[in-house]
């Protein structure tokens, strides 16, 4: 049975691999208390005594607002942490699957066309920046790598867009709340992402590849889809890139093209609205127990 070492196992996407890849192979996941990708020494100390076939990378700074005032420690995990990962696992003579971003475009390919993994990338954003120099570490020092460029993750763990769009609609309902409208993406489910890198894992797939779910939206669109399965009335109103000031510049087109895994006859990538509708009847309870706060 391959073993597999998971990073950053308490975030959303660790959490859905760990669950769903326990189930064929055999997992250690750990915490960046248990490894600190940004620590060369405990990541090979750490490759030594566990030994992986593959070592999956979920651990990543995500806060792409937080990136541009913490850039140092961005670049540290998000840039060099890559690099760490891949030049132990070349050590001891493992596969790395590194999960990247579609904030390595700049946006500026005409909607609806979606990026493929051939198009060139030209970050507009610190942590989009600082996950490109990731990829680049990883491919710079291994030829065994996979990197899999996914968009909008959500999940029913950790904090995430769907769950912010929800406490904002539940406890203020009368307030008019602004949600952007002008930048389009494919909201992508943290479950579904895992079983897509089983597959990948699987056909052992190797070089760059790009896994979000099909369709697009606005986040104004996905905000609304989701709440109206949830059966929340939300007071939420269109508002263009320039309304709504946040301190990172985002792609305008977000949009991913599964080309590479959909070449390989692999893709389990599902469109983003029936993947939403499945998770709120899956989750509904839980949703708003949590953000209840119960
Ligand atoms: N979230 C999105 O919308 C999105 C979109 C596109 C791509 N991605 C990519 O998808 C991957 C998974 O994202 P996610 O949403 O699951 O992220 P997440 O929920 O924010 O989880 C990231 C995890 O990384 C851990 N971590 C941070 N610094 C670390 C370090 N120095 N050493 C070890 N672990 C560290 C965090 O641990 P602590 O909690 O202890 O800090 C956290 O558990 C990332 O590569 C991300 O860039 C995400």
């Amino acid at each position: 049975m391959k073993k597999i070492l998971i990073t950053g196992k308490n975030g959303q996407l660790g959490r859905e691999c760990a669950d769903l890849l326990a189930k064929r192979f055999n997992v250690v996941a750990l915490s960046s208390k248990e490894l600190d990708i940004t620590n060369p020494d405990s990541v090979i100390i750490v490759f030594e005594s566990n030994r992986p076939d593959i070592v999956l990378n979920c651990a990543a700074f995500t806060n792409v607002d937080m990136c541009e005032t913490r850039k140092e420690l961005a670049w540290e995990v998000n840039g060099k942490g890559p690099g760490n990962l891949a030049r132990a696992a070349k050590k001891i003579g493992a596969k790395i699957i590194h999960i990247s971003t579609d904030y390595v475009f700049d946006g500026e390919k005409s909607v609806p066309h979606g990026y493929v993994e051939t198009d060139k990338t030209s970050p507009v954003s610190w942590y989009g920046k600082s996950k490109l120099a990731g990829e680049q570490a990883v491919i710079e020092t291994t030829r065994d790598h996979l990197i899999v460029r996914t968009a909008w993750l959500y999940s029913i763990y950790g904090g995430n867009f769907l769950k912010t769009m929800l406490r904002l609609a539940l406890k203020n309902p009368e307030k008019e709340i602004r949600v952007v409208n002008d930048q389009f993406g494919s909201m992508t489910w943290g479950y579904r992402l895992a079983l897509q890198i089983e597959k990948l894992i699987d056909k052992e797939v190797q070089g760059i590849c790009h896994a979000s779910a099909e369709g697009y939206g606005t986040w104004y669109e996905v905000a609304g889809h989701f709440l109206e399965r949830m059966g929340i009335e939300s007071g939420f109103t269109p508002c263009t890139t320039e309304e709504y000031s946040v301190p990172a510049h985002r792609p305008r087109n977000s949009i991913l093209e599964n080309k590479k895994i959909k070449q390989e006859s692999i893709c389990v990538m599902e469109e983003w609205k029936k993947d939403i509708e499945l998770f709120a009847d899956k989750f509904r309870d839980q949703l708003i127990r949590e953000t209840a706060g119960v």
